[in-house]
């Protein structure tokens, strides 16, 4: 063990360039606070050194050991300001090099972009608006009543297992709308005819395949008035169908069945992908299938208070998505809800 002034001498200059070694290697100043705590610190090595020898020393020899620590603490104290100032230094001129490049473009910040279902119900929204129609919206959960029972499709109706719905848990009189007809029966519940209305929106089913998804949109239309006929209907949709796809683009009107309908209709367009020469997707019919339509059933009338000898009406109602579909000539309907901007961003 160190005991004489000699030797802690000895001790403490190996110390001494041990640290500077160290701190030679140090490139951060938090290494170098480091080094410098293990060295010249309260618990450092040089004041251990120096208890070592404090320990056996005569007390004659006490205050030189004591000053020689001292010293050596305080070459050890300078040698880290002197790296640290350096290490500042070097830092300092990087910053100083670093050049910035004026005339590089900036950073392009991509906006989101409208959704093709949604450029296409605002498109529908417009023409509809120049024929007078106004845009209605409702829930998404709605009553038993307004998705069903007000539409002809009382509890044990076989219509009803046209559309494989959702209930909510617990709650036998709510279900997520299988279609946007609800909003037929809340609008007119609001008030008399006449009435001009369209309602875009969600709408759920247990349906899940490449032409399905459990939640897609639709839009429905409905018109009611006196003197309303299955011509006007025809009329609409025709118009419709010129204004959003094209002059040469046809309807085709094709006796089906609804409840809340009579008599009832399915609503064909021209096929978008083959302008109706016949394809693939419209399986050589030149036509494809987009939703349903019809005169208003008298017994609609009867649950909204409506006299169903002084007014008539059509109804109509089409996949928003798949008209999305037709428009842009898109074939998995999963592509619109998978929420990919790259997606969204193709459609002008
Ligand atoms: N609601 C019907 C459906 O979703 C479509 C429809 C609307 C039919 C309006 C007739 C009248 O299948």
């Amino acid at each position: 063990m160190a005991s004489s002034p000699d030797d802690l001498k000895a001790r403490l200059h190996g110390l001494l360039s041990e640290f500077q070694a160290k701190i030679e290697r140090a490139h951060t100043e938090q290494e170098l606070r480091k080094v410098f705590a293990d060295y010249g610190g309260s618990q450092g090595a040089i004041r251990v050194a120096q208890k070592d020898a404090l320990k056996e020393a005569p007390n004659a020899e006490k205050k030189a050991i004591g000053q020689l620590s001292n010293a050596v603490v305080a070459e050890v104290e300078r040698a880290l300001e002197g790296r640290l100032a350096a290490l500042h230094e070097a830092e300092r001129r990087r910053d100083l090099e670093r050049t910035v490049d004026v005339s590089l473009p900036g950073r392009v910040r991509r906006l989101g972009h409208l959704h093709p279902t949604t450029l296409v119900r605002r498109e529908i929204e417009q023409i509809f608006a120049q024929l007078g129609f106004t845009v209605a919206e409702g829930p998404q959960i709605e009553t038993d009543f307004h998705n069903f029972e007000a539409l002809a499709m009382p509890k044990d109706h076989p219509a009803r297992d046209m559309q494989d719905t959702f209930y909510i848990e617990g709650e036998p009189e709510l279900v997520l709308r299988t279609h946007t007809s609800p909003v037929q029966i809340r609008t007119m519940l609001s008030g008399p005819p006449p009435i001009r209305i369209i309602a875009p929106g969600p709408v759920y089913r247990k349906d899940d395949d490449p032409t399905h998804s459990p939640m897609f949109n639709q839009v429905e239309g409905l018109c009611v008035d006196e003197g309303i006929t299955f011509a006007d209907l025809k009329g609409v949709l025709l118009h419709f169908a010129k204004r959003f796809f094209g002059e040469e683009w046809g309807v085709r009107l094709r006796p089906s069945f609804f409840p809340f309908t009579e008599p009832s209709a399915e609503i064909d367009f021209t096929c978008a992908f083959c302008a109706g020469s016949g394809c693939r997707t419209c399986k050589g019919s030149g036509w494809i299938e987009i939703g349903g339509a019809g005169m208003v059933d008298p017994e609609v009338f009867a649950h909204v208070g409506y006299d169903p000898e002084r007014y008539t009406g059509f109804a109509f109602g089409w996949g928003l998505d798949r008209m999305a579909m037709l428009r842009y000539h898109i074939d998995d309907i999963k592509l619109f809800f998978d929420g990919d901007v790259r997606f969204a961003r193709q459609f002008k």
